[in-house]
């Protein structure tokens, strides 16, 4: 695992971002993975950035999001085909054909599951997948607990996702409970893995995930198995690695001080 700390969430959502766009530079088909959350806003405004200043071309490029929530139509303000369509797809020149979601209306969610899993497959697999974390170190919506190498499944969401989530909804009750998310082992199976995180909130979780072993307890572990992931952070967000051995984990840049 390689780490990547930059001085402020700003500087830490441009690095994310540039990594994504050289990736894509080099490689115009590239199959990139997703994620929605406040912390990845600003990488998405970035990359709308370097495409109209700099004609990131996004035109053959595929994509592939982590989640959705269960029930909510694409339409829905909190749907993450929303969240997407407004902060990236729309913004950039990508066909919305090649951008793919779980569908949480899907009559047969199990159906749905399989659906998407064999939708990665056929496009050859995901290249580079962008990753948030939760306070309880949920990547995607795998909550503690789940498998290390569970594949697309439909999640009930924690106590402590849904404080975390449901300030988004109109009303908090309308938050769904459950929700589509890629599993830990399909995330596992993505070629590169970027994990972004900022803010003091994750600063307690971040210290967990980069000292623990793989457990199911925390999901975001289970990225100590996978042989390319770099995590970037601010400096609030690494608050609390300060003094620590990180076994299995090469800082590679420390803009922080
Ligand atoms: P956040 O969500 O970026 O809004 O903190 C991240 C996540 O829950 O994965």
């Amino acid at each position: 695992m390689n780490l990547i700390i930059h001085p402020d969430a700003a500087s830490a959502a441009n690095a994310a971002a540039a990594m994504m766009a050289q990736a894509l530079a080099a490689h115009p088909r590239l199959v990139l993975g997703l994620a929605t959350g406040g912390t990845v806003e600003p990488v998405y405004a970035r990359l709308v950035e370097l495409h109209r200043q700099h004609s990131l071309d996004f035109s053959r490029c595929r994509t592939f999001n982590l989640d959705e929530y269960v029930g909510l139509p694409a339409h829905h303000r909190n749907s993450y085909r929303h969240f997407m369509n407004e902060r990236l797809f729309l913004q950039v020149n990508l066909e919305l054909a090649n951008t793919h979601l779980p569908d949480g209306t899907a009559p047969d969610l199990s159906a749905e599951c399989l659906r998407y899993e064999s939708e990665i497959a056929a496009s050859g697999g995901i290249d580079l997948q962008l990753l948030g974390i939760g306070q309880n170190g949920h990547i995607g919506f795998n909550e503690p607990g789940a498998e290390l190498d569970s594949r697309t499944h439909v999640q009930t969401l924690s106590a402590t996702t849904r404080a975390q989530n449901s300030r988004l909804f109109t009303a908090p009750d309308q938050m769904p409970a459950q929700a589509i998310t890629m599993g830990l082992g399909t995330i596992r199976d993505c070629r590169q893995c970027l994990l972004l995180a900022t803010g003091r909130e994750k600063a307690g979780i971040i210290r967990q995930t980069l000292t623990s072993a793989p457990t199911p307890a925390i999901p975001a572990t289970v990225l100590h198995e996978h042989p390319d992931c770099t995590v970037i952070l601010d400096a609030a967000a690494a608050s609390q690695l300060e003094g620590l051995q990180l076994p299995g984990v090469a800082l590679l840049t420390n803009q922080w001080k």
